[in-house]
């Protein structure tokens, strides 16, 4: 018998309990062995408990260090802070793993076939900012820190490394500003191009490029990449980018991973507009549960549940409106289950 892994589920707000409905209807037919343990947080866990991340949900994690999660609402402006910036906080997620490939030819670009990993806790997003006041306007002047460690950028470059190299990846790509940005983003650089000389020359490609031709090469002729790495901020929107390379954010999965946990799920949010429709694409929650059979070392059920959900999109040609299909969720889902058990 093929021993249970223990996981938390996290069906999170909006669109989320239906997509991960939809997950689980896949996973299960694929006789994935996760233990589910079914907690809340976003806006479900303000309405039930009053905290947007509730401490039996970081337990839950702390005990499985492994999580499967839907999309969560997060106030813009004031209210709460994102439970998912906390999430990344709590167990130290410091690699953000972006792959996008295209699923559905035809499209802008076609055998797009990249990765983005993107540093998750330093950068300009350490949340260090104020306002200076002069004279009557008390934001006169806005001013933001930011910070990246030596040990941070280690972090982050050996987890692109490995994973290039694990993965059967030709080259890895250093993204910087550090014409600019000469020590936040130039001891970035610098820790890349120590960690290629001493330890992996000989085992994959490196070169380095400005954040801003990236952007541009990207657009003009993403085919020259393979995996891109960088800092926080420039991370952020990239990884945007490159998704919209694939047809958009409904086909784009992430992974947070730290040394104590990892956490997956869909890069899109909880698409409030169609939430309780019937409409949500799933396709990206569904990825991102690949990637978590690839994590806990079952490829073989991962590239069985990507094959299934190829051949229901492109074969079938069962897809969603969001892709200019008429299947609502539901008969998506039955589509790729047939598959799964064909
Ligand atoms: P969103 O990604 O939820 O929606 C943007 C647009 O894409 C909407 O028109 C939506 O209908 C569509 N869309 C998104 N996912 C789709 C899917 N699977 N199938 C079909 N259409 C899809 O972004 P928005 O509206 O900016 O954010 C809504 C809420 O989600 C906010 O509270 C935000 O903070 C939160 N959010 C949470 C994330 C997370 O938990 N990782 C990530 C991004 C946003």
């Amino acid at each position: 018998m093929t021993t249970r892994i223990p996981a938390t589920l996290i069906p999170g707000d909006g669109i989320g309990p239906e997509i991960v409905d939809a997950t689980l209807a896949a996973l299960d037919a694929l006789g994935a062995p996760f233990e589910w343990d079914t907690q809340i947080a976003g806006l479900e866990g303000v309405k039930v408990a009053n905290d947007p991340l509730p401490p039996a949900t970081l337990d839950s994690i702390r005990r499985t260090r492994l999580a499967l999660k839907g999309p969560l609402e997060t106030p813009s402006g004031g209210g709460y802070r994102s439970s998912n910036v906390r999430l990344r906080e709590a167990f130290q997620l410091y690699a953000n793993l972006r792959p996008a490939r295209t699923l559905v030819p035809g499209g802008r670009f076609d055998n797009i076939d990249l990765v983005v990993v993107r540093e998750n806790l330093e950068g300009l997003y350490i949340g260090h900012e104020h306002y200076v006041q002069i004279d009557d306007d008390p934001h006169a002047v806005a001013m933001a820190t930011g910070i990246n460690t030596r040990a941070g950028c280690r972090h982050i470059l050996d987890f692109a490394f490995r994973h290039a190299i694990a993965t059967g990846r030709k080259k890895v790509t250093i993204v910087h500003k550090a014409n600019i940005m000469k020590a936040l983003t130039g001891i970035f650089k610098e820790t890349a191009e120590q960690m290629y000389e001493q330890t992996y020359k000989g085992r994959i490609a490196m070169d380095t490029v400005i954040v801003d031709a990236c952007a541009m090469k990207l657009v003009l002729d993403p085919w020259q990449f393979d995996v891109l790495v960088t800092t926080n901020l420039f991370g952020d929107i990239l990884s945007d980018l490159v998704a919209g390379l694939v047809g958009g954010l409904g086909m784009a999965p992430g992974a947070n991973i730290g040394a104590d946990a990892a956490i997956f799920e869909a890069v899109h949010g909880s698409a409030p507009d169609i939430a309780g429709l019937g409409k949500a694409n799933p396709t990206a929650l569904l990825l991102a549960a690949a990637m978590m059979l690839d994590h806990v070392g079952r490829s073989d059920l991962a590239t069985r549940l990507r094959q299934a959900i190829d051949a229901t999109l492109n074969v079938d040609q069962v897809r969603t409106g969001d892709l200019g299909g008429r299947a609502g969720t539901r008969a998506f889902t039955q589509a790729l289950v047939a598959r799964l058990q064909g």
